[in-house]
């Protein structure tokens, strides 16, 4: 792999992983999240319609009560019962029937006993104070209505078709799978019991009137709450809502329909919600396995008039609607993921070939630059920082380039400088020695004329003029020697400072210099160097004079040291007149010299820079024409 799919590859595992990691946890957040937060808002709304439900079935229960209760108030009893016209009953009786729809009505007696009964009135005599309702009706002698269980016998004394429709078989569902097959026989009775009593005689309680309804495979209430509280929603064909009444835990009045479309009568509740609301009486809200598929429910018992708990009204909704819809926002949030993904791959493609075609076009570059080539650019600007990136390099590479050019021109020009002083040197050695015993000679000659008696005025003055021309000779002589001075030089570790101030106390000591101000700027703790203390003085002497000489009308001069990469730095700077550009390539050379003649030798810098070469060391100077010169001097630190 070359390093541009090793780069991209990397970007693109990093980048997926990313992108996967975040979604996938934004997925699982969102699905879980909203799904419970819906289960939780469906569980709510399930529990209350469980409580509507129950106001719809006590409803019910009440409107017989309040039917029966308008008659027996309304009527006058003939006592006993028994003298009770028949037709007279019957009619009033078939009244109350049709009106409340009754299913069973009877007359009692205050013991409980029938004395009439409108759907079979051949059949009476017989006792129902053992039921719940009449029961505590006649305990309580006033009207008591409520829910019962009716026994089977007592049904077949009202109708046959009572008995047809209480017998349920017991069916299995996908949840009940125990196998019991028996007949289920006794019927469910909404019902209640009111006194008759005797206007006459002080309302005494003469009687009852009792009339139910059989709740066994009859709608009238499930389909109500169900039509109340779910406004036959459906989903896909199916009723989205259920209500159902529960003798104990078999379904005698249901909603929802089997796949024959009978309704789901017969089948049993599951054991949980048997446990909790038959047993242990208590309200019931989860999900649960009702009949055919998985529902939403909430479950309350069903009490008589004895409170005992008897069957169980339950609501629910169906899951799956919530289901489907959770399902479809995972994949609809499925299908944004991998779309994310796979435009953000894209991206990443293009982003990196941006990216990775400029880093290209540097490392080209870059390898040309090291193998020789300094004319390589990367020669390209994309936008943004890549595009400064590349603009940097470049400008790196023509600074190099400068640099290099820079270096290579003053390498020339210091070997031509050492040639130059080298070859001059050794002529200058030679002139200089020869001339230097017959300048001695002559200012020997000189000196022993000056005491010679008689001589005119005028003759001492020319002797004079000749003893100083001369004297001035033999120092040209013996700077020229100097100059050529191979190694007399006596090195020793020196604090450079310290040479310094020496020179500088020298200085100041000068009254001519009263115009300049001197000014030091030394670095403390400076390393030491391994140099000729005297022959550093004399490079001082000479630049700080020629300085001095550049400011005749005042100035400042500035001595200063540093220390610069391992190296320690010298520099005399002064405000001067500076010194013309095209004199700067010469102001080394020997002889060279911008003061008229009999002013300056042009030694001074030449012998100066021949000084501090001996030391290992490099003089530099930069100057501005009118404004000023700066001399620095660059000493290696003695080692150890
Ligand atoms: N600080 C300076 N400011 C301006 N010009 C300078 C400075 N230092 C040197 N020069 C120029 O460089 C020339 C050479 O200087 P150098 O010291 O070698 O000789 P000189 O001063 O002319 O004579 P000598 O030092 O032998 O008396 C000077 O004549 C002068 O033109
Ligand atoms: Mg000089």
């Amino acid at each position: 792999m070359n390093w541009k799919r090793r780069v991209w590859f990397r970007l693109s595992v990093g980048f997926i992983a990313i992108i996967l990691v975040t979604n996938v946890v934004l997925f699982l957040i969102t699905l879980f999240g909203v799904s419970e937060i819906v289960i939780e808002e469906v569980q709510t709304r399930v529990r209350m319609d469980l409580n509507s439900a129950c106001k719809v079935f006590k409803k019910h229960v009440d409107d017989i009560g309040l039917l029966l209760q308008a008659t027996s108030a309304r009527r006058s009893v003939p006592v006993p019962l028994e003298s009770w016209d028949r037709e007279d009953l019957h009619r009033l009786l078939r009244s109350i029937w049709q009106a409340g729809e009754l299913d069973m009505l009877s007359l009692l007696d205050k013991d409980g006993r029938v004395v009439y009964r409108e759907h079979n009135p051949g059949q009476m005599g017989d006792d129902i104070s053992h039921n719940p309702i009449v029961a505590r009706a006649l305990r309580e002698k006033k009207c008591v209505q409520g829910a019962a269980v009716v026994t089977y016998e007592e049904l077949g004394r009202e109708c046959a078709d009572m008995v047809r429709r209480a017998s349920l078989e017991i069916k299995p569902t996908k949840a009940d799978q125990s196998g019991e097959r028996k007949i289920h026989h006794d019927g469910m009775v909404i019902g209640a019991a009111v006194p008759l009593v005797d206007l006459r005689r002080d309302r005494e309680i003469v009687g009852f009137l009792y009339g139910a309804k059989l709740l066994n495979q009859s709608c009238e209430i499930v389909d109500e709450i169900k039509e109340d509280l779910y406004q036959d929603e459906s989903y896909q064909g199916m009723d989205i809502g259920a209500a159902t009444i529960f003798h104990g835990d078999v379904r005698v009045s249901t909603s929802i329909t089997g796949e024959d479309g009978s309704r789901a009568v017969g089948t049993r509740v599951s054991t949980v919600v048997h446990e909790k609301v038959l047993e242990m009486e208590k309200t019931w809200a989860d999900r649960a396995f009702v009949v055919d598929d998985w529902y939403i429910t909430a479950y309350a018992p069903i009490r008589d008039p004895e409170d005992r708990a008897i069957g169980i009204l339950g609501v629910g909704v169906r899951e799956e609607p919530f289901v489907h819809n959770r399902r479809l926002a995972a994949w609809i949030f499925l299908g944004v993921v991998t779309f994310t993904t796979v435009i953000s791959l894209v991206l990443l493609v293009l982003a990196t070939r941006t990216v990775l075609r400029p880093i290209g076009r540097i490392i080209k570059m870059s390898d040309k630059v090291v193998a020789g080539d300094l004319s390589a650019r990367v020669n390209m600007r994309p936008r943004g920082e890549m595009g400064l990136l590349c603009l940097a390099i470049d400008q790196m590479a023509d600074a190099v380039v400068q640099r290099e050019e820079a270096l290579a021109q003053a390498t020339r020009r210091q070997v031509g400088q050492s040639e130059k002083l080298a070859s001059v040197g050794r002529m200058a050695a030679g002139i200089a020695h020869e001339i230097n015993n017959p300048l001695t000679g002559l200012l020997t000659l000189e000196h022993l004329l000056k005491s010679e008696e008689g001589l005119s005025d005028k003759g001492k003055d020319y002797l004079e003029i000749m003893y100083n021309e001369t004297s001035r000779m033999r120092e040209i002589v013996l700077g020229l020697l100097n100059f050529a001075r191979e190694s007399s030089l006596e090195m020793k570790p020196l604090d450079v400072n310290e040479v310094i101030q020496q020179w500088l106390k020298l200085l100041r000591s000068q009254k001519e210099l009263k115009d300049i101000t001197m000014e030091e700027k030394l670095a403390e703790g400076l390393p030491r160097v391994n140099g000729d203390a005297n022959q550093l003085q004399q490079v001082l002497a000479n630049l700080s004079l020629n300085a001095c000489e550049a400011m005749p009308e005042g100035g400042i001069l500035s001595i200063s040291t540093s220390e610069e990469d391992g190296k320690l730095l010298i520099s005399i700077e002064d405000t001067g007149v500076g010194i013309k550009e095209e004199h700067l390539e010469m102001i080394f050379d020997p002889f060279f010299t911008t003061k008229p003649v009999g002013k300056g030798t042009g030694l001074g810098l030449s012998v100066s820079y021949g000084i501090v070469r001996k030391h290992g060391g490099t003089m530099e100077v930069e100057s501005q024409e009118g404004e000023g010169t700066t001399f620095t001097i660059t000493l290696p630190v003695a080692s150890g």
